[in-house]
């Protein structure tokens, strides 16, 4: 357990949970919570026996929604700038994090605390949740890297009608258009986020960790160097214990046991 004002982060069985808690604002990120977040998962990435983690917000009504527009009203150019610098910084530790991190929303995930979601690997809503991009409508855009993941995630076409309209999009059609991967009753959506993120515990870590790093560098690289880097990745696997692990059980059909290593 982690001593923060905001944001705490709780490990059982292997998987961690970080719940951002500022109900009064919806979970509104504003700078210490921002922080707090980036603290959570340095402090996570410390810990070797980690499998997942889940994300979520605290409370029935909100998963996160957005910065905190007190905050953002007090902008200049300058200071504009280093505040969606530092928003992104954030967010790609969340999505550069070597275990899998699950998004649990539910309720509005909105500007900021939708981008947040969109850097986390995997998505799980409750039939509550409401996702959207409102930012257009306060004079700004998506400046946590929202509108680069969101296009990445969902094509051009939806991408551009939620960032331009700030229309909200709900739990249905964010299943529907791929952002959201799993839709679940609102009363079990913490608990069936987790179970998703426990599957992929299951798995080899330090395949789940090198398949996670292929598929990302694919979207940042030419696609010979991503076809080498996942060809290099693949020979690196067969020197872990657990790949030996991994298809001895196969062979003998029996569950594995996977060390990490
Ligand atoms: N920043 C700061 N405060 C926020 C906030 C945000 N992004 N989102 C909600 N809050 C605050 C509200 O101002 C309100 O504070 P108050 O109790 O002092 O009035 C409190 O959280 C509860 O929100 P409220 O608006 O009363 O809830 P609601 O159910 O009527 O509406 C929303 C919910 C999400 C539709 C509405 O809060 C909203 O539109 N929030 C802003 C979303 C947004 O534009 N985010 C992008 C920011 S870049």
């Amino acid at each position: 357990m982690s001593a923060s004002r905001y944001v705490t982060a709780e490990t059982t069985d292997s998987i961690a949970t970080v719940t951002i808690d500022r109900q009064d604002r919806l979970n509104a990120l504003n700078p210490e919570v921002i922080d707090e977040i980036e603290a959570a998962f340095a402090s996570l990435r410390e810990d070797d026996g980690l499998r997942a983690v889940v994300l979520t917000g605290a409370g029935d009504k909100a998963f996160v929604a957005g910065a905190d527009i007190g905050e953002l009203a007090k902008m200049t150019p300058r200071t504009g700038t280093a505040v969606s610098e530092r928003g992104q910084a954030v967010l790609r530790s969340i999505e550069t994090f070597p275990r899998p991190v699950v998004a649990a929303v539910g309720g509005y995930a909105l500007g900021g605390g939708c981008e947040l979601a969109l850097a986390c690997h995997l998505r799980v809503a409750s039939d509550r949740a409401q996702f959207g991009l409102p930012e257009v409508g306060l004079g700004i855009l998506p400046g946590y890297g929202g509108t680069l993941r969101l296009a990445r995630l969902v094509g051009l076409g939806r991408a551009l009608e939620i960032v331009l309209t700030g229309d909200m999009v709900g739990a249905e059609r964010a299943f529907d258009i791929g952002l959201a991967n799993l839709v679940v009753p609102h009363e079990e959506f913490r608990e069936r986020a987790r179970a998703f993120a426990g599957r992929i515990g299951r798995k080899a870590p330090v395949a789940v960790e090198m398949a996670l790093r292929s598929v990302y560098a694919a979207l940042d690289c030419p696609a010979g160097t991503a076809m080498q880097f996942e060809a290099a990745s693949f020979g690196l696997l067969a020197a872990t214990e657990d790949m030996r692990e991994g298809m001895a059980a196969f062979l003998e059909k029996r569950a594995p046991k996977f060390q990490g290593r």
